[in-house]
């Protein structure tokens, strides 16, 4: 396939099975942008902006945010001359409200999905990769201790930001998370699946292993 071609693709998968990390490398490799609600959300928190104070206590304790406000902050994104090119959605949509409101949007624009590309890893696994997660506050950079560490402990390889542990990575909360990935999230896969979007991918092995899947599934289109 063309890298540069556009594409428009949704990352489906549970916290911590790897759809930030991939969308990153995905963004880079075909050209277009990712959005990842989960880092809009943080930075409108880190602004102290109406809907990061709204967010904040939400996200704190792994509930999700309001449909409303996410649909209102994604057409904004596609609003924008970026989206035109294609776009990877990274934590996006996480309920049937939000996927049935991201349908009109694409409807209205005469956009298809190319996509719902669901990273599958084992519950064990998603855990121990949230608990050696460490990120950058001011990059936004994903590290894990033992499978991707920065060059210096502690310290962020693009920006030289101090990495901190996400609020939300607390064992508490992770089970929170899961929970609500498994009652509002995981329903989308037949959602999709009905649609003939849905293509599952194993998440496991190295983040480069992922890839070359992930690219295989695109390759083949
Ligand atoms: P969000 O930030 O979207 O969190 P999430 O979906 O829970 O996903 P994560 O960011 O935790 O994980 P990931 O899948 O991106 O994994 P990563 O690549 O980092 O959302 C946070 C909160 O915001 C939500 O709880 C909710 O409150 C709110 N929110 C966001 N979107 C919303 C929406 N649409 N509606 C309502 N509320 C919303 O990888 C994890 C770790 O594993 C890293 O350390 C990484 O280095 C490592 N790793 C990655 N791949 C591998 C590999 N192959 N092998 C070993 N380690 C790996």
């Amino acid at each position: 396939m063309d890298d540069q071609r556009a594409v428009r693709l949704v990352l489906l998968g549970a916290p911590g099975s790897g759809k930030g990390t991939q969308g990153e490398t995905l963004s880079s490799r075909l050209g277009v942008p990712r959005f990842s609600t989960g880092d809009i959300l943080r930075e409108e928190v880190r602004l102290d902006s109406e809907l990061g104070r709204k967010a904040q206590a939400l996200m704190g304790q792994g509930r999700l945010v309001p449909d409303d406000l996410i649909l209102a902050m994604v057409a904004e994104r596609m609003e924008g001359s970026e989206a035109a090119l294609g776009f990877i959605l990274d934590g996006f949509p996480r309920t049937q409200a939000q996927a049935e409101g991201l349908e009109r949007m694409l409807a209205e624009r005469n956009w298809g999905l190319d996509g719902v590309l669901e990273i599958r890893v084992p519950e064990e696994a998603v855990v121990r990769r949230l608990a050696g997660r460490w990120v950058c506050p001011d990059c936004d950079g994903v590290y894990h201790e033992d499978s991707r560490p920065s060059r210096r402990a502690g310290v962020c390889d693009r920006c030289g930001g101090r990495l901190v542990q996400r609020g939300d990575d607390r064992p508490e909360v992770v089970r929170n998370r899961l929970r609500v990935y498994q009652e509002e999230t995981a329903p989308l896969r037949e959602y999709y699946r009905v649609r003939g979007l849905l293509r599952p991918v194993d998440g496991q092995g190295s983040p480069e292993e992922v890839l070359e899947r992930l690219m295989a599934f695109l390759d083949s289109r």
